[in-house]
């Protein structure tokens, strides 16, 4: 039978449950779970701790006296990197792989557990002998390459809060997010590699270092490509020299387990984004109980490896934290998808044996694009388990994901959550739930998850509303790094500190399972990436030949959503399109460029001069307009509608 027919076929079949096979070997295989934990959260999330190793029990599980600042497992103390590396090595295993490391020319690097240890303690010493201390602000601004894992690592060690800047955003950007959080060392490449081009990352990085102000002491260069940089004296320091220097013991700190352990910017309403701050103990707890229970890890047996980016919290929580934790063996891979070919992904799951693989829906969509001959030229028998994360995944993207790659055999995992979770709180557990493509289940037992109307408030049994989390959860955010007044306001405001509003809006059926709609703010999900409106319309607007810009978000078959600017320019000039996408890119990064931009003479507002964004939305996804009698100008959208239509026409 043809592909198309079968998938066809498996439109068919509503419902997955889980493989027989699959369900006697799985770790949990018991659904009486969901009502263990719901009975006794503390007793349950205690339970879960107790998979870390401790220096100092915890005296109270939950500390709910000042909500919505939870406290989860104070009095206890621990270390990240010790739960990470060292207890595998004392174990025993240090001479097992952490990472089969893939660079993007095929070079390849096995990092074993022994090898982490040894790395780690001599950088958590550079950074010492740099001035970093506990509570330090250390920024990370590395590509895909081993260095990044033990910097974060080194980091948690000695009780310094990391800041991961994805290396695909701008060196503004990155600047930006430094300057904020007042970091004092800033770790970067001095170039970077992408599909066999290189980028001098610490030439960006200097032109605007001197923006970040003067918490900004040290910065730190891993030699990645080797080409010629300058370093400026007393500033700039070679990592490799640092580790040279470097004593190779460094116990690990005992800290808290409510230490700072990262803060990671995320995309808000606002152009200004949210350090999103996580503590040790809750955050490790959860995100190792959840990559066990979700992926059904087998730490001996599997080898299992997350597409995403260390830069997101997929890559902190799901290629280093969770992985390392329960001491599996990964994958990481430096590169491009579709560099040096587009089947690379699967060469290397042939490659390794891979037996788990987490990605993210607009992979699976491109990959649809460019065909099945490329998996069918690997044998991807080994594989057991898929995972899906990011954005809603379309049906048609689940069948193939699960026919193609998964050979029908393997559970597919959709799994729902956010930077400000921290880990994995809706999603199938593979042993035990039946899926529905297109729908991430139910919440992970431990977890309350509830739709309410958008109106009224009113919790809804069935149908649509706002999606909000009605118990605390370990991993929480703790709250916005420097800012708790805006934490307050955005998550706790709307019903109150007990109830997490998520931002986004979900439907409930019959059964239970919940079916994530999208955001309700005004962020757009790029290829899984979060970007605010307010963030790429200031960028836009910057560019001196700019009046004024609104920015929206409309459907995209390829990457979910994709960015639609309206601008009205101050005064005309070459090739202004290229010329805005290219300022974008500056300022944010590549993948804040908008889509298309459709040039107006004016935009839509209502009389006391607010953008209605809500109409342009209507305008760029092609439908009909709504209400337009608040306009203080109702001629502007027929004109914006005639723009939108030339333009589709050129298409
Ligand atoms: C937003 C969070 C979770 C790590 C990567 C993104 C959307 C995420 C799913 C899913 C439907 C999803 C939501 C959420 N989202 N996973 N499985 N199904 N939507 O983290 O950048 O903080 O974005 O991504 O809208 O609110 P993030």
């Amino acid at each position: 039978m043809d592909l198309s027919a079968r998938l066809e076929e498996l439109q068919q079949v509503e419902r997955f449950p889980p493989p027989d096979g699959f369900r006697e070997q799985a770790v949990v295989r018991d659904a009486g779970v969901y009502e263990e934990a719901a009975r006794d959260r503390h007793a349950w999330w205690e339970r879960q701790a107790e998979r870390l190793d401790w220096f100092e029990r915890w005296d109270t599980v939950l500390d709910d006296s000042n909500p919505p600042f939870f406290r989860w497992f104070t009095g206890g103390r621990l270390n990240v990197s010790h739960n990470c590396v060292d207890r595998h090595v004392e174990a025993g295993r240090g001479d097992k792989v952490a990472f089969h490391w893939h660079g993007e020319e095929g070079e390849e690097r096995d990092v074993t557990y022994a090898d982490l240890h040894r790395d780690v303690q001599r950088f958590a010493n550079a950074l010492k002998a740099l001035g970093v201390e506990r509570g330090d602000v250390v920024g990370i601004f590395l590509p895909m390459i081993p260095e990044v894992v033990v910097a974060m690592l080194a980091c948690t060690r000695i009780g310094a809060v990391h800041n991961v800047v994805f290396g695909g955003f701008s060196a503004t950007s990155c600047a930006e997010r430094m300057e904020v959080s007042a970091a004092k060392v800033l770790i970067c490449p001095d170039g970077s590699r992408r599909k066999g081009k290189t980028a001098p990352v610490k030439q960006q990085v200097d032109a605007v270092a001197g923006d970040i102000g003067e918490s900004l002491e040290r910065i730190v260069v891993v030699r990645n490509v080797g080409d010629d940089t300058p370093m400026q004296e007393g500033r700039d320091v070679w990592w490799h020299e640092a580790v040279d220097a470097a004593d190779p013991e460094c116990p690990p700190e005992p800290l808290d387990a409510e230490a700072p352990m990262f803060i990671l910017y995320s995309s808000g309403s606002t152009a200004k984004p949210k350090g999103i701050l996580h503590t040790t103990g809750g955050y490790l707890t959860q995100v190792a109980w959840t990559h066990q229970w979700v992926f059904d890890l087998k730490p001996d047996e599997d080898v299992y490896w997350c597409s995403a980016d260390v830069g997101w919290v997929t890559g902190h929580s799901y290629i280093v934290y969770g992985p390392l934790a329960n001491g599996v063996t990964s994958v990481m891979y430096e590169g491009a998808p579709d560099y040096p070919d587009k089947d690379v992904w699967w060469a290397l799951c042939e490659r390794y044996g891979v037996t788990i693989f987490y990605t993210a829906p607009t992979a699976i969509r491109a990959c649809i694009k460019w065909g099945e001959e490329y998996p069918a030229r690997h044998d991807l028998s080994k594989l057991r388990l898929l995972g899906s994360v990011g954005e809603p995944i379309n049906p048609k993207a689940w069948l193939w994901y699960h026919e193609v790659i998964g050979g029908g055999r393997c559970p597919i995992v959709d799994t729902w959550w956010q930077t400000e979770t921290g880990a994995i709180m809706v999603s199938p557990l593979p042993g035990l739930t039946e899926t529905k493509p297109g729908s991430c289940t139910i919440p992970l037992p431990g977890i309350e998850a509830k739709i309410l109307d958008e109106s009224t408030g009113e919790e809804k049994d069935d149908g649509q509303g706002l999606l909000v989390l009605t118990q605390p959860w370990p991993a929480m955010l703790r709250t916005l790094y420097g800012d708790d007044e805006r934490f307050v306001e955005t998550y706790f405001k709307r019903f109150g500190p007990e109830t997490y509003l998520v931002g986004d809006a979900a439907r409930k059926d019959g059964d239970g399972y919940l079916w994530v709609i999208g955001r309700i703010d005004d962020v757009i999900n790029v290829s899984g990436h979060r970007l605010s409106t307010a963030e790429v319309e200031s960028a836009i607007v910057s560019h001196p030949n700019v009046a004024e810009a609104a920015v929206v978000g409309r459907h995209d078959e390829d990457t979910g959503q994709a960015i639609v600017a309206f601008v009205t320019l101050r005064e005309d000039g070459d090739d202004m399109e290229r010329a805005i996408r290219d300022h974008v890119a500056e300022r944010i990064g590549k993948l804040a460029r908008p889509k298309r931009i459709i040039w107006s003479d004016d935009l839509p507002k209502t009389r006391s001069g607010k953008i209605m964004r809500r109409l342009l939305r209507d305008i760029a996804e092609g439908r009909e307009l709504g209400d337009v009698t608040t306009l203080r100008d109702p001629d502007v959208m027929e004109q914006l509608k005639s723009k939108v239509a030339e333009r589709q026409s050129e298409e």
